[in-house]
């Protein structure tokens, strides 16, 4: 089964053509992050209008790709939820007029089920069920993933996401937007014993995340040196720093696999493309004899591949979307997108 998917959840207008969710016929992104970057972060407004602008283009590109003629293709899908809401809106709208137009079903598709299936891609035999971490720019997540649609949330951040903690330091650090890559670099320099950083809990729930206070750990430190006139070092605090989060992270990761006796360990979204991330759970899962794995870097980010693979496991349980599919500025994981306002 060949599904057209479409992404345009918050900076990247995507068009992919996946074959039985896990192979990639085809796979276009559109960045906008030169633009927003001028601005220190993504503006919704710019992002709508540039996702009107590109998504004929993104998707003609697609089909071309994959040579086929949208004809050709079994279903449409697109991610509805979540995201920056006049952004979702171009993406749902547009597939809802090609489903229309070609007499195609459309599957619906939660952006974070996309960033946990870019595994199915990468690792052709990963199957459910598994634990997996979605660390992107706007979520923090432990997922049980008993089936392919039947996810369970065991943790989440109170605050922050680790992706925005990482752009907010690496903006305090005078890096462009996102900074979590530039960071990643800057940190393979540096003492991560340098600065001894927070590594924040949260009371009573082992699982969850709070990033805020390791951020503004970082945001006084250099606050308190350029009042002194002093100057701290970039690599130096950028390897605390991501030591203190992949800490956090990899701690409460490990806990929930402990305790819920999971054999495989996954992780997703843009900050699963953190180097010192990748090398410590690889660490960590060979030494407990867990599988491993994680989606090929060029995944990690937004993308329509990953909404393409998600598609199909929703479609073969029956979640198919009509005509009044709306787009969903922000929805639990263990959400159905088609099930909503039902
Ligand atoms: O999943 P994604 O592309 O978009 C969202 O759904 O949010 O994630 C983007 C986030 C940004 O915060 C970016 O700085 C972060 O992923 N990121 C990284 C790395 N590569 C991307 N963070 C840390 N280390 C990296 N290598
Ligand atoms: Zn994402």
């Amino acid at each position: 089964m060949r599904i057209l998917a479409l992404e345009s959840s918050c900076d990247e207008t995507a068009a992919a053509v996946v074959e039985d969710g896990r192979t990639v016929l085809s796979s276009v992104v559109a960045s906008q992050v030169e633009e927003h970057r001028l601005y220190g972060g993504v503006v919704p407004e710019i992002a709508s209008r540039r996702h009107c602008e590109a998504v004929c283009g993104v998707t003609r590109q697609a089909l071309e790709q994959a040579n086929m003629r949208l004809e050709e293709v079994d279903a449409l899908a697109v991610t509805c939820a979540p995201g920056l809401i006049g952004a979702l809106l171009v993406g749902v709208n547009f597939a809802k007029g090609l489903a229309l137009a070609a007499r195609k079903p459309l599957v619906p598709v939660h952006h974070l089920r996309a960033h946990i299936a870019a595994n199915y891609i990468t690792s052709p035999g990963l199957k459910p069920p598994f634990l997996c971490l979605v660390v992107s720019g706007g979520h923090s997540h432990i997922i049980q993933v008993e089936d392919y649609t039947r996810l369970r949330v065991l943790g989440r951040t109170r605050d922050d996401a680790a992706g925005e903690a990482f752009d907010k330091a690496a903006r305090a650090m005078g890096m462009a937007y996102p900074g979590g890559i530039e960071m990643d670099k800057a940190a393979e320099q540096g003492d991560p014993l340098a600065f001894p950083l927070p590594h924040p809990t949260v009371d009573g729930s082992p699982y969850d995340f709070s990033f805020s206070g390791l951020k503004t750990a970082v945001i006084n430190l250099l606050h308190n040196a350029a009042q002194k006139g002093e100057s701290l070092s970039v690599p130096d605090l950028s390897a605390s720093f991501r030591k203190a989060v992949v800490d956090c992270l990899v701690k409460n990761f490990v806990r929930a696999a402990q305790d819920t006796g999971a054999e495989t360990l996954v992780i997703a979204g843009g900050v699963s493309a953190n180097s010192l991330l990748r090398r410590r759970l690889e660490e960590e899962c060979a030494s407990h004899g867990w599988r491993f794995c994680r989606p090929d870097l060029s995944l990690c980010g937004d993308n329509a591949a990953m909404v393409g693979a998600q598609a199909y496991f929703e479609y073969q349980a029956g979640f198919l979307a009509g005509m009044s599919l709306n787009a969903c500025a922000a929805m639990d994981i263990a959400q159905q997108p088609a099930l909503q306002g039902l």
